[in-house]
């Protein structure tokens, strides 16, 4: 590991650009973050890219790493490179890039409030805290999908994201569902026909690249054949 060099081409330049290279010293646990910021400190001060806790908290800090989308604050490097010492660094797919490594973020937000993803108390909100018993199946079903970070790693990984731009996307559609499992929130009815539009839960494929790349262990496929089995129960109870 001493006197080692590592190889990074990082990404330069909006939707068209080109692969800029940096050599740098390798170091026994540094992170891919550690390397980006290291570049743009000590070699470029140009350099673009996005963070801000450093500790898998704040979900800014997502790229692609060696073609697949990762938090670059929680992956070490040496779990990312092979004998050939080289990174390589690029946006977020599926966002316009803003520079170098830094995505426009607006469209991904937009689709949470598109598929309802947020509380809705009611006209008569409780005033009281709700007793959610932690061992009921919605409040575990909650849970699940409760800790996403928004970092954009299943959306970047989203090859229906890819195809259609306009599909609500993992993110957006797993905090639905989080939302359809609290037993609190008023506004089931508007969500569900939100994420029951044609850009909505039907649209998935079940791929799971989301939920493979997840950095949370975040579920968003099951999530999504939540949402599509809550849709169905619905509309099977209009004509039953
Ligand atoms: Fe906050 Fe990586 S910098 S999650």
């Amino acid at each position: 590991m001493s006197g080692a060099t590592l190889q990074v081409d990082v990404w330069r330049g909006t939707d068209t650009g080109h692969f800029q290279a940096f050599a740098l010293p390798r170091r026994e646990h540094q992170t891919v973050l550690d390397v980006v910021t290291e570049i743009q400190r000590e070699h470029d001060a140009t350099l673009s890219y996005r963070f801000a806790c450093r500790v898998g908290m704040c979900g800014s800090c997502a790229m692609v790493v060696n073609g697949r989308p990762r938090w670059t604050c929680r992956t070490r490097v040496k779990d990312v490179i092979d004998d050939s010492e080289r990174l390589r660094l690029e946006p977020l797919r599926n966002f316009a890039v803003v520079k170098d490594l830094a995505v426009e973020m607006t469209q991904f937000f937009d689709k949470w409030k598109d598929a309802q993803g947020y509380f809705e108390p009611g006209k008569q909100p409780q005033a009281d805290f709700a007793v959610v018993p932690p061992a009921t199946a919605q409040r575990q079903a909650a849970d699940a999908g409760i800790e996403c970070i928004g970092c954009g790693v299943c959306y970047s990984a989203c090859d229906v994201v890819a195809w259609d731009q306009d599909y609500l996307g993992p993110a957006a559609l797993n905090r639905a569902w989080t939302l359809i499992n609290d037993v609190r929130d008023e506004g089931h009815d508007a969500r569900l026909d939100a994420v029951s539009a044609s850009n909505g839960c039907q649209a998935c494929h079940t791929h799971m690249s989301c939920t493979k790349f997840c950095p949370k262990t975040i579920a968003p496929t099951y999530s999504i054949t939540g949402l599509k089995r809550a849709v169905l129960r619905r509309s099977l109870r209009g004509v039953l």
